[in-house]
């Protein structure tokens, strides 16, 4: 991935810009291909499932909310026994597009992530083995799961890659900025324009480029100015162990990023006027006029696509066999 140490920013404009065929550095996203329909449906039980958890009341959806654009717009989560979580819930919208997954890229795609907040004392509280045990006792998931992988007896792996193919699901394309970018001229006002052409020419696509407008590379948070933050997250270093890593971070898709307040790993950011003058100071050493901020804003809010449609899943009932919920135990 390009680092913006190695390279000129302007170096790293004129590569960015060039990889598309389109001429501009961010792509229009593609509606999902389901490959396997019947897998991602039972993947969106899973996935709204708050008997996953230890309390039985905390999903997938709790924190990733598909009513609010994928996330909870909290500063940090609420996990199990109230925990408060150590960092902003990243949206699961297009996340299939991400180079890895995680604020620093501790997991390599969505299945080897979705086991991650199950067993998560502070997220779900549960363990992969009580998981599977409270699925296997409801008959009507030990049915669907013969269905879809042709086993009565279910396995972790199965959760997992059922879940990662309902997010693979979850692409939101059909956005202003893409119609604009597929040649509706009207799709975009002169405001929004300009916003993106500031957009364009401050740097912030060397960063955030691609279908995603994010999500393909780790930077550093603080290039030109460094970044206070409220949490203790050291980034990508506390994978590669490399201190060149420290405070590296997954550039973040700015797809849908009108929905998924707060901003930044620690949520610090309320506002998209605060996270764009954020940027444009400690990246970019740039101060943006009052005005010059409100047309990238302005640009931002076009890229919202359209959001996850489908009617609520009905889930199985638990059967007597069923462990019970254990809401209010450490
Ligand atoms: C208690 C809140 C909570 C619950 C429940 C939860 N998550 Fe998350 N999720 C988070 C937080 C916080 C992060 C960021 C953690 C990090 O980067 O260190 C995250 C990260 C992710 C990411 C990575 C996105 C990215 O851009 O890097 C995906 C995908 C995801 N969660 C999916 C799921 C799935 C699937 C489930 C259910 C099995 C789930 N989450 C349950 C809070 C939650
Ligand atoms: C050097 C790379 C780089 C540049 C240049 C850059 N960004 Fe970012 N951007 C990031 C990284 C990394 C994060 C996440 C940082 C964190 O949370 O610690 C981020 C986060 C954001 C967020 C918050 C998204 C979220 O969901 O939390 C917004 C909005 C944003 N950038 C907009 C911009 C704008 C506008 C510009 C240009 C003024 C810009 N960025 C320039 C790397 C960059």
């Amino acid at each position: 991935m390009l680092k913006l140490t190695t390279l000129s920013l302007a170096a790293v404009l004129a590569i960015s810009t060039a990889a598309h065929a389109s001429g501009e550095p961010i792509e229009a996203i593609a509606p999902a291909k389901v490959k396997d329909a019947g897998l991602a449906e039972l993947g969106k039980k899973l996935y709204f499932d708050t008997r996953l958890s230890k309390s039985g009341f905390i999903s997938c959806n709790s924190c990733h909310n598909l009513s609010l654009g994928g996330t909870d717009n909290l500063k940090t989560s609420i996990g199990h026994n109230w925990n408060q979580g150590p960092i902003n819930a990243p949206t699961v919208l297009n996340s299939s597009m991400n180079l890895a997954q995680f604020w620093d890229g501790r997991a390599k795609d969505l299945q080897a992530q979705a086991g991650g907040p199950i067993a998560n004392p502070g997220e779900m509280g549960f363990t992969h083995e009580l998981a599977v045990e409270v699925l296997q006792s409801i008959p009507g998931y030990v049915t669907q799961f013969k269905k879809v992988f042709g086993s009565e007896k279910v396995t972790i792996e199965e959760v997992t890659k059922a879940i990662a193919a309902f997010e693979e699901t979850l692409v939101t394309p059909n956005s202003r900025f893409d119609k604009w970018l597929k040649g509706d001229k009207k799709a975009l006002t002169a405001n929004e324009k300009a916003g993106y052409t500031l957009f364009k020419d401050s740097g912030c696509v060397s960063c955030h480029n691609g279908a995603a407008v994010g999500g393909n590379s780790y930077q550093k948070m603080g290039v030109v100015e460094a970044y206070k933050a409220t949490s203790p997250a050291e980034g990508r270093v506390a994978v590669t162990k490399d201190e060149a890593d420290r405070f590296n971070f997954k550039v973040p898709t700015l797809r849908n990023v009108e929905l998924t307040y707060p901003y930044f790993h620690d949520g610090e950011a309320a506002t998209l006027t605060q996270a764009v003058e954020t940027m444009g100071r400690i990246q970019l050493g740039k101060q943006f006029t009052a005005d010059e901020n409100a047309k990238i804003v302005a640009f931002l809010k076009t890229l919202t696509g359209d959001q996850p449609n489908f009617k609520l899943p009905i889930l199985p009932p638990s059967s007597d066999a069923t462990p019970r919920p254990k809401p209010f135990e450490k």
